[in-house]
């Protein structure tokens, strides 16, 4: 299959996406994949200190957080002197689950994502923010990548559940089911909770790699809830992009999201075409709220 997709065709989509704004990234030296060298000497001694401002506050707040699979990997992963050398860590992560770094200029195209995704290869933004956005970024950058999801890459079957994402995503492109499939990322990959014996962890990279989100999440009595996840029901369910969420998922194990992504999805793609999608804040008759919203 044809994976590339033209550089002019994507910053067109962005462009009109974004009503005209650019894409922060190097776009010019690229490989049909979008793939870059990580220049990793040309990054600054300032960036490497902000970097390090960044690690700390955020590791800071992971124990009784975040789930033990995060903080043991990040603990192993030891990068909290600098930005990090992808190839190092993509070695180690190779030899742990067979997936592989790779850098990119910044956000790109949902085809060449989910490619990379389906070969095991995650893509990770190589320039960092500036220090005015240290606790709220638009576009994701070298720490949210890094940082948020690449700790969980070194888990078994999570990691697995990602390249079975990724083929779904290729699939769900010919089905026309692209909202719904980018949904569960975003609740799951993104934003989602699970449920350990000593109570509810964080697993999700927008919310480990956020300053505000990692304890708000866990609050009760804020407007946000938790529920149990239901794929089908996740797959209807908006999201919010600008502010935190209002409802986290809450999962068992990896493994429900490894088993529960398993069925062919294009009978529920075609079910929920009929379907109206549910606000970011629904709950439905019969779930229950496992931190209640006020
Ligand atoms: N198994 C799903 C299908 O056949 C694809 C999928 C994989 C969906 C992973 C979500 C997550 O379409
Ligand atoms: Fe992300």
């Amino acid at each position: 299959m044809d994976t590339s997709v033209s550089n002019e065709d994507f910053l067109a989509t962005v462009a009109e996406k974004s009503n005209g704004a650019a894409l922060r990234g190097d776009y010019q030296h690229m490989d049909a994949h979008y793939v870059v060298q990580q220049d990793w000497n040309a990054y600054t001694e300032a960036e490497h200190e902000l970097w390090r401002k960044l690690y700390q506050r955020q590791s800071a707040l992971l124990p009784g957080r975040a789930c033990d699979e995060f903080i043991e990997a990040l603990a192993k992963m030891d990068i909290g002197a600098g930005i990090p050398v992808f190839e190092k860590t993509s070695k180690e992560l190779f030899a742990a689950t067979g997936w592989t770094i790779v850098a990119v200029p910044g956000l790109i195209p949902e085809l060449t994502f989910f490619d990379h995704l389906a070969n095991r290869r995650f893509p990770v933004t190589v320039w960092l923010r500036t220090p005015e956005e240290f606790n709220y970024i638009v576009e994701p950058d070298v720490f949210h990548d890094f940082f948020g999801h690449v700790p969980l890459l070194f888990n078994p079957v999570f990691a697995d559940y990602m390249q079975r994402y990724g083929q779904g995503g290729l699939k769900a492109m010919k089905l026309g089911g692209l909202d719904e499939l980018a949904r569960l990322y975003w609740y799951t990959v993104e934003f989602g909770l699970i449920n350990t014996p000593v109570g509810v962890r964080i697993y999700g990279a927008g919310i480990l790699s956020s300053g505000g989100e990692v304890e708000y999440c866990l609050t009760p009595g804020t407007k946000s809830r938790h529920i149990r996840l239901d794929i089908e029901r996740c797959l209807r369910t908006l999201y919010k992009i600008d502010s935190y969420q209002e409802t986290y998922f809450v999962i068992d194990s990896y493994q429900q999201l490894f088993d529960g992504t398993a069925p062919d999805f294009t009978p529920i793609y075609e079910k929920l075409k009929s379907m109206d999608v549910l606000p970011a804040n629904s709950l439905l008759d019969g779930e229950v709220e496992l931190l209640p919203a006020q």
